[in-house]
C-alpha cells in the first residue's frame, strides 16, 4: 500500500495543532516536516522548536524534509526533537559529509534517507543507499508548496525503483512536490511508495477520501 505523507507546509498555522490532530483521524502514515534555511533553498520556514512541539501531539512517524545546507551540523537535534526519518539532501554538502549526516541519524536509531532535487541524476543517490531507510526523489524544484508536479522526474523514480530493489531492497521511495490524485498513478507506476501531498491534502473537501484514494492506487 502507498502511504502518504501530508505536508504541513500547507497546514493553517493557526491551527497547527488541531490540523496535525486532525492527520490521524484521515489515515494519514507519515507526518511531512519541511526545513527550510534560505540558502539550500530561497524560502523559510520552521525549525527544532516547532518539531518538539509536534512530535508531543501525534505519535505519527514524523518525516523531516531538511532542505538545509551542510545539515550534518543539524541532524543529531532534529533527531533528538522528535524526527523519526530524517532526509538530507546529496547536493547540500560534500559526499563525504553526507555519509556522516547519515551515519549520526543512523547512530541515534532513526532512519536516515537522501533527497534529489531535479537536476541531480538518479545514480547520485547509489553511494548513499546502504544508509538510506528512503530515497526522496522531488518533483518540484524545493522551497515551495503549491507547484506543478514535474513528470519528467519519473524516469529517474523508475531507475531509482531498480537501484533499491537490486542494492537495498525494503528502502522506501518517496516523491514530494504536486503529488495528488492526478499525478499519484504516473508516480505509483514508475515505483514509488511514499507520497508527500501539501497543497492536494489540505486542499482537499475530504481528506480522509483523499488518503483512502491514495492508498488504493
Ligand atoms: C517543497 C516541499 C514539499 C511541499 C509539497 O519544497 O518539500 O514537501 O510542501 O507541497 P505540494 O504537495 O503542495 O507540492
Ligand atoms: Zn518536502
Amino acid at each position: 500500500m502507498i502511504k502518504v505523507a501530508p505536508s504541513i507546509l500547507s497546514a493553517d498555522f493557526n491551527n497547527l495543532g488541531r490540523d496535525i490532530q486532525a492527520l490521524k483521524d484521515t489515515g494519514a502514515d507519515y507526518v511531512h516536516f519541511d526545513v527550510m534555511d534560505g540558502l539550500f533553498v530561497p524560502n523559510l520556514s520552521f525549525g527544532l522548536p516547532v518539531l518538539e512541539c509536534v512530535r508531543k501531539i501525534t505519535d505519527l512517524v514524523l518525516d523531516v524534509h531538511l532542505m538545509i545546507d551542510r545539515p550534518v551540523r543539524y541532524v543529531e537535534r532534529f533527531c533528538q526533537a522528535g524526527a523519526d526519518i530524517v532526509t538530507v539532501h546529496v547536493e547540500a554538502d560534500t559526499a563525504e559529509n553526507t555519509r556522516a549526516a547519515l551515519e549520526k541519524i543512523v547512530a541515534c536509531g532513526k532512519r536516515a534517507a537522501v533527497c534529489v532535487k531535479p537536476a541531480t541524476p538518479a545514480e547520485a543517490v547509489l553511494p548513499f543507499l546502504d544508509l538510506c531507510s528512503m530515497v526522496l526523489v522531488m518533483t518540484v524544484e524545493p522551497g515551495f508548496g503549491g507547484q506543478s508536479f514535474m513528470a519528467d522526474m519519473m524516469p529517474k523514480v523508475q531507475a531509482i525503483r531498480r537501484f533499491i530493489d537490486e542494492r537495498r531492497p525494503g528502502c522506501e521511495l518517496e516523491v514530494d512536490g504536486g503529488v495528488g490524485l492526478e499525478t499519484g498513478p504516473v508516480c505509483a507506476a514508475a515505483g514509488a511508495d511514499v507520497f508527500v501531498a501539501g497543497s492536494a491534502y489540505f486542499k482537499a473537501a475530504d481528506p480522509a477520501a483523499f488518503v483512502a484514494a491514495i492508498h488504493a492506487m
